[in-house]
């Protein structure tokens, strides 16, 4: 069974007061809810990694990067490695944001070796993949992201794929308010689905796919409605707590797969 999993990408926002309060605020919000399956993490920038994995310690929330090294050690001015982030207290990583494919040049190919890098650390990466709109209006979608997908897997041997997690995001509805419908959506993460099928037989069943892109609280139940959307990659409204918890509240489980 393909647990929910939604993630908070703050992005480069927040200082330290502001992360403090937030995870007061969330936990407060998530022990007044009702129990619920959903795996619910936080993705701060590296800075305030310390201070949430603190902040959250014992709790249900997790932890993940925004980005990390494909390399190990050494000289690489400026880079954090995989075990660095897992000292931290991440469990998970984002890899190929397209933020970071767009104005830092960062190909699938890194995003591959980046993600290879992860599993060796016991994190799990979150490839993210997407097209732009203009691609789209040229009936690229399809070419793009699956080509985005298969180099972006990483080159390991027996890719345990229940610690993948592989994210959605139209270039077109990041920031921008305008939400893939849950029918583009799940299109387009059917196609995922059939592209991991190929690459990793059966083992594809297990590996989350979330959607990302203006999702709000209004947005996510009839997006997690589709069978192969297993849980969302939220920007700007979850930098606010109380949101985040009602998106965290309005994500009800039913279609899940094996
Ligand atoms: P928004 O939810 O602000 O559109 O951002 C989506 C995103 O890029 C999450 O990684």
């Amino acid at each position: 069974m393909r647990r929910p999993l939604l993630v908070a990408n703050w992005k480069m926002n927040k200082d330290r007061d502001g992360a403090r309060a937030y995870a007061r605020a969330l936990l407060t919000a998530l022990e007044a809810a009702p129990p619920s399956e959903t795996e619910v993490v936080v993705a701060p920038p590296f800075t305030l990694l310390e201070t949430l994995g603190t902040a959250f310690e014992g709790s249900r929330v997790g932890l993940a990067a925004q980005n990390v090294s494909a390399e190990v050690q050494g000289a690489h001015t400026g880079e954090i490695s995989a075990e660095m982030l897992s000292e931290l207290g991440c469990q998970y990583c984002l890899v190929g944001h397209s933020e970071r494919r767009a104005n830092q040049g960062e190909t699938s190919t890194q995003v591959a070796e980046k993600a290879a890098a992860l599993l060796e650390a016991g994190l799990r990466p979150i490839i993210c993949v997407g097209e732009t709109g203009a691609e789209r209006e040229a009936g690229r979608t399809a070419e793009i992201v699956g080509q985005q997908l298969e180099m972006s897997l990483p080159r390991i041997s027996t890719p345990t794929a229940n610690h993948l997690v592989v994210a959605y995001e139209p270039v077109w509805a990041i920031g921008t308010g305008v939400t893939a419908t849950p029918e583009q959506a799940q299109e387009v993460q059917a196609l995922l689905r059939e592209r991991l099928r190929t690459i990793l037989g059966e083992s594809a069943e297990d590996v989350r796919l979330q959607y990302g892109g203006s999702v709000g609280p209004h947005t996510i139940q009839a997006l997690m409605n589709q069978p192969d959307i297993d849980g969302a990659l939220i920007g700007s409204a979850a930098l606010d707590p109380e949101t985040f918890e009602q998106m965290i509240a309005n994500t009800h489980w039913e279609n899940t797969s094996p």
